[in-house]
């Protein structure tokens, strides 16, 4: 029997039928929720269940702690209705719903940008072409089933075909393949657009960027977007690596921000190589973002890359006068299946 969810936060109401996720059947009705990992681990699409009967499904603790589960919270991506509910979730004023589709495609190229960040040109079957959001991501569908969340690192561009920067996890299955198994020509399947992580054009203020490693990648298609578009927002682009070696796309980074004149470049080393000159920013990226700017109550702040650097942002960045609204992020979470 389907069941009515009514968001009080907006006051709008979805049908579900119990067996998709709240978030599936939200996104089936066209409703713009945000949402990241969908695997329960990343936290983005917490929200409050006023009242009604689920089941809140597997989640990790970093998702959503043992007292906001006590104070009624749930995960809108494991949780199923089992009766009418109400909730209370924030919604996006602009961005999917864009269909999700599943697509075969061939591996064109296969770049080596790093020691260990691959990029992965994709190109898709002719007369198809993706319809996507600059930020957004899509799923790897692996032959057993399992699936592998990698952002896109290009704008759209029906001619262009998709390409991801994939670094390598130690001894991680599908990344491994990519390094050691994978070949030009060989074929590929995937699920997608996925995510709410993008450029909210609604939203009349200076981005900052923060970017840790790949997560560089959907960082990479937004300003590549924004360029296209002529948008004159000033950006500035925080990204921190390891050490000189990891910066895979720094002289590209350093020659946009030469050539438009509102995005402003700052590379973090957080354990910069002795023997290699640097004279730029060191330590944790996030505190460099705080050297910056240590009033973020104006800016809109995008972050993108390790579980543990979307943490330290959350716990610290809201007493610097970030708000809720104005906060967008991708945690570039593990794979589902690989969660206890
Ligand atoms: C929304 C989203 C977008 C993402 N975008 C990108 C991207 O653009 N580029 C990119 O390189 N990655 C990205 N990731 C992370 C990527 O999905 C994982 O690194 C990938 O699933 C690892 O697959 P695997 O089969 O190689 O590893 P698995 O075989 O699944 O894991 C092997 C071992 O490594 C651990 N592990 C797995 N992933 C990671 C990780 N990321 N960091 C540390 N340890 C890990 C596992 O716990 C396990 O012990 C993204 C993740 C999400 C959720
Ligand atoms: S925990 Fe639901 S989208 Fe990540």
């Amino acid at each position: 029997m389907p069941f009515t969810i009514k968001n009080s936060h907006t006051g709008q109401s979805f049908p579900s039928d119990g067996a998709a996720s709240i978030l599936d059947a939200a996104l089936s009705a066209g409703r713009a929720f945000p949402y990241s990992c969908r695997g329960g681990s990343c936290g983005t699409c917490k929200a409050k269940l006023i009242s009604g009967e689920i089941t809140s499904g597997p989640f990790g603790e970093t998702a959503l702690s043992a007292a906001e589960k006590s104070a009624g919270y749930i995960l809108l991506c494991q949780a199923k209705a089992q009766s009418d509910l109400e909730i209370d979730a924030r919604e996006l004023a602009s961005g999917p719903p864009i269909p999700i589709r599943t697509l075969p495609c061939r591996v064109v190229q296969i770049t080596h940008l790093s020691h260990d960040v691959i990029e992965l040109s994709l190109k898709l079957p002719q007369n198809q072409s993706l319809e996507y959001l600059a930020g957004q991501y899509i799923d790897i569908l692996l032959r057993d089933g399992r699936r592998r969340s990698f952002s896109i690192a290009n704008p759209p561009d029906p001619e262009a075909g998709i390409s991801l920067h994939i670094r390598r996890v130690p001894d991680g299955r599908f990344t491994g393949h990519v390094f050691d198994g994978l070949r030009e020509r060989d074929l590929l399947r995937f699920q997608g657009p996925f995510g709410t992580f993008f450029l909210h054009d609604e939203l009349d203020r200076p981005a900052v960027l923060m970017a840790g490693g790949t997560g560089l990648a959907p960082i990479n298609a937004m300003l590549q977007a924004a360029f296209q578009q002529n948008d004159e927002r000033p950006f500035h682009l925080f990204w921190g690596v390891r050490s000189q070696q990891d910066l895979y796309q720094h002289s590209q980074l350093q020659a946009w921000s030469e050539k438009h004149h509102n995005l402003i470049y700052t590379p973090v080393l957080s354990e910069p190589q002795t023997e290699l000159p640097w004279d730029g920013e060191t330590g944790w990226v996030h505190e460099a973002v705080l050297r910056r700017f240590p009033d973020l109550s104006n800016v809109a702040l995008y972050t993108s890359g390790p579980p543990p650097m979307i943490e330290a942002a959350k716990s610290i960045f809201f007493q610097h006068g970030l708000s809720d609204e104005h906060f967008f992020y991708d945690s570039f979470e593990f794979g589902a299946d690989t969660l206890v």
